[in-house]
């Protein structure tokens, strides 16, 4: 339901993360991942019908997310989807997990199309032209690692811990950025791509270099890379805002940030900077939208809903599942 700024009401938003059982090895285990969504998913669709104070068969819609990312938990949410969908005589919504990440600014905030997001997560690192639900163009990605997860493996080579992105901001605030002048991959070049695969190598060399590392060489690193990687995020977005301009001219510029790496505050500022030059608009959705979360889910299902989408029980699961793919789209007689 939406108010009048165009802002919709989350009824209830039930988030059980499973870090705690993969801290110890490092890293998320697949395997582990799966069979903690078989245990746990009757409970949390449960405690958010009795949160949201409602019944399932008051629902309109169900929708769950059928891709990308890690398949076995996947499987089991979509799966445990069709089941409802099928025994409560509800239409199926397959949500790609991108389109929710690059809806939930209309969640918070009502943003109108078009806009520029900016998805920054353990798994992407994105620029996103979303001119409609359902109607994107990717406009760049990296061409290696993902910007989160660029901060977990340096994190784990300073003996950090998991998450590393919290652990390494954290760290990095008694670090002098200046120390280490790290290498901005790709900057030179134009095009709205990432790379942060040497800018990692650069990393581990210099570790390896000054071992063994004092308290003060780990936060001089971890401050050093994260200004490295806070001016690749800002460049590029100064010039895909100068492309977004160029583009759609006399609009609105709105550039959206996801996914978990915009809870960084340093990246955040940069960020900030940027769009304040460029006479941009910057909306970071309040951090728990950002990570990962149900409710973003519902929203988008929601979105394609009253668009008219919906989906059949054989939808299958996709690991990989890019935003641009015209399937995407809404069939305009859909509604
Ligand atoms: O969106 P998200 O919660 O999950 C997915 O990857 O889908 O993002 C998690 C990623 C992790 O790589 C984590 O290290 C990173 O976001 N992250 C951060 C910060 N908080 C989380 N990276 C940098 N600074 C942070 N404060
Ligand atoms: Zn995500």
């Amino acid at each position: 339901m939406r108010d009048q700024s165009g802002r919709a009401t989350i009824r209830s938003n039930v988030v059980r993360s499973q870090l705690d059982e993969h801290a110890a090895f490092g890293g998320v285990v697949p395997e582990l991942a799966a069979r903690a969504h078989v245990t746990w998913l009757d409970h949390i669709i449960t405690q958010a019908c009795r949160e949201a104070g409602i019944d399932l068969a008051d629902v309109d819609a169900i929708a769950a997310t059928a891709g990308p990312g890690l398949i076995g938990g996947v499987l089991v949410g979509l799966t445990t989807a069709k089941a409802l969908a099928a025994a409560l005589g509800k239409p199926l919504i397959a949500v790609n997990h991108l389109e929710a990440h690059a809806l939930t600014a209309r969640l918070t905030d009502g943003v109108q199309f078009p806009y520029l997001m900016l998805l920054v997560s353990g798994g992407h690192s994105q620029f996103v032209l979303v001119r409609g639900v359902g109607d994107y163009e990717r406009w760049g990605t990296t061409i290696d690692d993902a910007l989160g997860e660029a901060f977990d493996k340096v994190a784990k080579l300073l003996s950090l811990g998991h998450p590393g992105g919290p652990a390494v901001e954290q760290i990095a605030k008694s670090g002098d950025a200046k120390r280490f002048k790290f290498p901005r991959p790709l900057l030179r070049e134009a095009r709205l791509d990432f790379s942060f695969s040497g800018l990692k190598t650069a990393v581990r060399l210099q570790a390896e270099a000054l071992a063994p590392l004092s308290d003060q060489d780990v936060a001089d690193i971890a401050a050093s890379f994260q200004q490295a990687v806070a001016d690749v995020v800002a460049t590029r977005s100064r010039q895909a805002l100068e492309r977004l301009a160029a583009d759609y001219p006399g609009q609105k510029m709105q550039l959206v940030v996801a996914g978990g790496v915009a809870a960084n505050r340093t990246i955040a500022a940069a960020l900030q900077a940027v769009c304040a030059a460029a006479g941009a608009t910057l909306v970071v959705p309040p951090i728990a939208l950002c990570t990962d979360n149900g409710a973003m889910v519902a929203w988008a299902g929601a979105e394609r809903f009253a668009l008219g989408a919906q989906d059949g029980l054989d939808f299958t699961a996709r690991p990989r599942w890019p935003l641009d793919l015209d399937d995407m789209r809404i069939a305009p007689d859909a509604a």
